[in-house]
């Protein structure tokens, strides 16, 4: 069974979060249908990313357990899905914003990395977070509350950054929003139990990550564009821990040459397979792009072997960068791309 849906984005559902490439922020509304159409009341989020997903559930009133392999998702994932917003002393929270946000800025490793040797955001709020960064580990603080400051920071610095969603390149002129004065904010916190991983996928499912669990929702890295190359900055930001950069682009030396089955289109479909199989929730729920290495029809056939696959499509334009065009590692526009729509394909695994 096919059905077809266009999208807008509904209220509730439009958290203030980190621009992220293949992020679901559009297609929330609709995954939380089709899950609350189940007898669903814990679900697993194997690729977290910005947490959109897992957030949804949780506010659904779902337990949730968001994993990632990256730090920063790890981070967002600790303060939005971990934390249980009836547990946090908001006040004391907030005392520690204000001060965060009234120290005066210390350039060191961020500044100089990402603000002059590149230009990710502007060297003014670059001092600012370097000095944020080290009060963090300066303060007294739980796991929760650090992951929550942290979480406010990364928040704060994706507002004023220069660049066009990912961290390959920046704008040869500084962006406007980034020549404005960061400020962090207390986020929304949401009420509820949760867990958060940083984990691989497939390890975290052999060890068991999604038993006991109704649904699993995977939403796997879909093409060759790798997640540690595009969120450099924001992984190098929550680690803190001033890595030999290279190139133009600044990344982090350790992720040079280090290849992710998931971006690679001849290891792709081995890589999906091991995963399914590793899965133990009753349902699965798989988001894919047509953008992606498997076309609809055999993702289908892939997924018929672990139970019956129904399908949703769900057409949406892509992510901003693709509608502001296409950019050489200097961030000037050098074409324009093919198309700004896309269509996400929405498969449901029943294995019951
Ligand atoms: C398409 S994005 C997920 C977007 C997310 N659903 C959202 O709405 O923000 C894919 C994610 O897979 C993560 N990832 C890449 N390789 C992974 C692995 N081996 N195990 C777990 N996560 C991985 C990336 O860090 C990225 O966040």
């Amino acid at each position: 069974m096919i059905a077809l849906y266009r999208v807008g984005v509904r209220g509730p559902y439009r958290t203030k979060m980190i621009k992220y490439l293949g992020s679901k922020r559009k297609i929330v509304p609709h995954i939380l249908m089709q899950i609350q159409q189940l007898p669903v009341r814990s679900v697993c989020d194997l690729f977290t990313g910005t947490t959109r997903v897992a957030q949804a559930c949780k506010r659904g009133g779902m337990y949730v357990v968001a994993n990632d392999l990256a730090g920063y998702s790890a981070v967002l994932a600790q303060a939005f899905i971990a934390t249980n917003a009836e547990c946090i002393d908001r006040e004391r929270l907030q005392a520690h914003i204000d001060h965060l946000n009234a120290l005066p800025g210390v350039p060191g490793y961020f500044t100089r990395t990402f603000c002059e040797e590149a230009r990710y955001v502007h060297p003014h709020n670059g001092a600012r977070i370097d000095a944020i960064r080290a009060e963090i580990e300066r303060l007294s603080l739980t796991e929760n509350e650090h992951a929550v400051l942290l979480a406010a920071l990364l928040l704060a610095a994706d507002k004023v950054d220069s660049t066009t969603g990912v961290q390959m390149a920046y704008l040869k002129q500084w962006a406007p929003r980034a020549l404005k004065n960061m400020e962090l904010t207390l986020p929304e916190l949401i009420s509820g139990e949760g867990v958060a991983s940083q984990e691989d996928a497939i390890a975290f499912a052999r060890a068991g990550g999604t038993r006991d669990l109704d649904l699993t929702y995977i939403d796997p890295p879909y093409n060759q564009h790798s997640y540690a190359g595009n969120y450099h900055v924001w992984e190098t930001l929550v680690r803190n821990d001033a890595p030999e950069a290279y190139g133009v682009a600044r990344k982090r030396a350790d992720i040079r040459g280090v290849r992710n089955p998931w971006n690679s289109k001849p290891r792709f479909r081995a890589t999906l397979m091991e995963l399914l199989t590793a899965v133990e929730s009753r349902y699965i729920l798989l988001s894919f792009s047509n953008e992606g290495f498997v076309p609809s029809a055999e993702m289908e056939l892939m997924l018929g072997e672990f139970g019956n696959v129904s399908r949703t499509d769900i057409d949406f334009r892509r992510y901003i960068g693709a509608q502001i065009g296409v950019h050489n590692p200097a961030g000037e526009k050098v074409g324009t791309v093919s198309h700004t729509r896309n269509v996400e394909h929405l498969f449901l695994v029943d294995r019951g």
